[in-house]
């Protein structure tokens, strides 16, 4: 079964084509990353015109990558949340044209869902081995939720961020810092010229004890008053770099050690078989490498950096076990910006 997926939930414009929910035939990602930089941040409105000027061609590129035609399309997948409104909408209706112009099935996909399913497009099949029941953590952009996953489709939440997700952490720290946006590959970039045993600087961790619950927005407040006392705020002024490098890898430290520490602790309380990673902050080199070492023997999947952050075919993977299962959904398939999991 060949599925298209298309992803425009944030700010990548995403469309993949991905056979039997396993196999990669093609991967297509417009990135607006450039855009919004400009901004510091994502600008819905930017977001939504430019998905509508890209969704076209990164379709048709999707399918010439994969060397297929509508003929070989077997069913169309669609993230329709959470996410921005006016972003899911430009997916979503071309989703729905396309099914209602070749008469394909449709399936609408939760976008949190979806990264989960990112571990299934590597050759492996986390369902079959280890099997259920699965710690996931997702750590995006807008979420950090911890799940199990006692099989397909059933999702139970075990912890959530209070406040800021952790992605959001590393943005607005890099942005305090002056280190640009997207802010989670600045900090890692600006860690990596520091050794870790010369970090001499320790910021707080919220443990949010007796919860699998996440707190990030006291550590970012840390990071201010520390950038303050030491006049670092808004960047390093010529010759000071390595101050602000060595503050931002003490933040993502601190964010590291939590979600995995939390993740081990998540697994362990309820017997979990395994570990799935996903979600753009997962793409993180320190959190892949500590979790790597700290699991024992649990087996732990992160997908490839490329497969972490946002793309159609975790959506189209995900869709994949939606059709063995359920009904497709109908013309009448809505966005729903603040869609949950579990
Ligand atoms: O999953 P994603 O691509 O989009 C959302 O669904 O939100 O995640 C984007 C988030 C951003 O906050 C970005 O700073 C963060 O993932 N991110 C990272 C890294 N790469 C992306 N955070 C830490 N380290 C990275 N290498
Ligand atoms: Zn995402």
């Amino acid at each position: 079964m060949l599925i298209l997926g298309i992803e425009t939930s944030c700010d990548e414009t995403a469309a993949a084509l991905v056979q039997d929910g396993l196999r990669l035939r093609s991967n297509i990602i417009a990135s607006q990353v450039e855009l919004h930089a400009h901004y510091g941040g994502v600008v819905p409105e930017v977001a939504s015109r430019q998905h509508m000027l890209q969704m076209v061609p990164v379709v048709e590129r999707a399918l010439h990558q994969a060397g297929a035609s509508w003929d070989n399309v077997d069913a169309i997948a669609v993230t329709y949340g959470p996410g921005l409104a006016g972003s899911l909408m430009v997916g979503v209706n071309m989703a729905k044209a396309i099914a209602y112009a070749r008469r394909l099935p449709l399936y609408g996909i939760n976008h949190l869902e979806g990264h989960v399913y990112a571990a299934w497009l590597e050759g492996h099949r986390p369902d079959l081995s280890p099997g259920f029941p699965l710690v996931c953590l997702v750590a995006s952009g807008g979420h950090t939720d911890l799940l199990l996953m006692e099989d397909h489709g059933h999702y139970q939440l075990l912890g959530m961020t209070r406040d800021d997700a952790a992605g959001e952490s590393f943005d607005k720290a890099a942005r305090l810092l002056g280190l640009g946006f997207p802010g989670g590959p600045a900090i890692q970039r600006a860690s990596q010229s520091i050794p870790l045993h010369t970090v001499r600087q320790q910021l707080p961790r919220a443990w949010m004890r007796g919860t699998l619950d996440f707190s990030f927005s006291g550590l970012k407040t840390a990071v201010l008053h520390k950038a303050q006392e030491q006049g670092l705020e808004g960047g390093a002024s010529a010759g000071r770099q390595q101050e602000v490098a060595e503050l931002a890898s003490a933040f993502q430290e601190s964010v590291v050690e939590v979600l995995t520490v939390k993740t081990l602790e998540a697994a362990a309380q309820t017997g979990a078989k395994g570990i799935i990673l996903g979600g753009g902050v997962t793409a993180n080199a320190r959190l892949r490498e500590r979790l790597h070492a700290q699991a024992g023997g649990l087996p732990v999947f992160i997908p490839s950096p490329g497969l972490c952050v946002d793309n159609a075919a975790m959506i189209a993977a995900c869709a994949y076990y939606h059709a063995g299962r359920r009904q497709p959904d109908g013309y009448d398939l809505d966005v729903v910006p603040s869609l949950k999991l579990g």
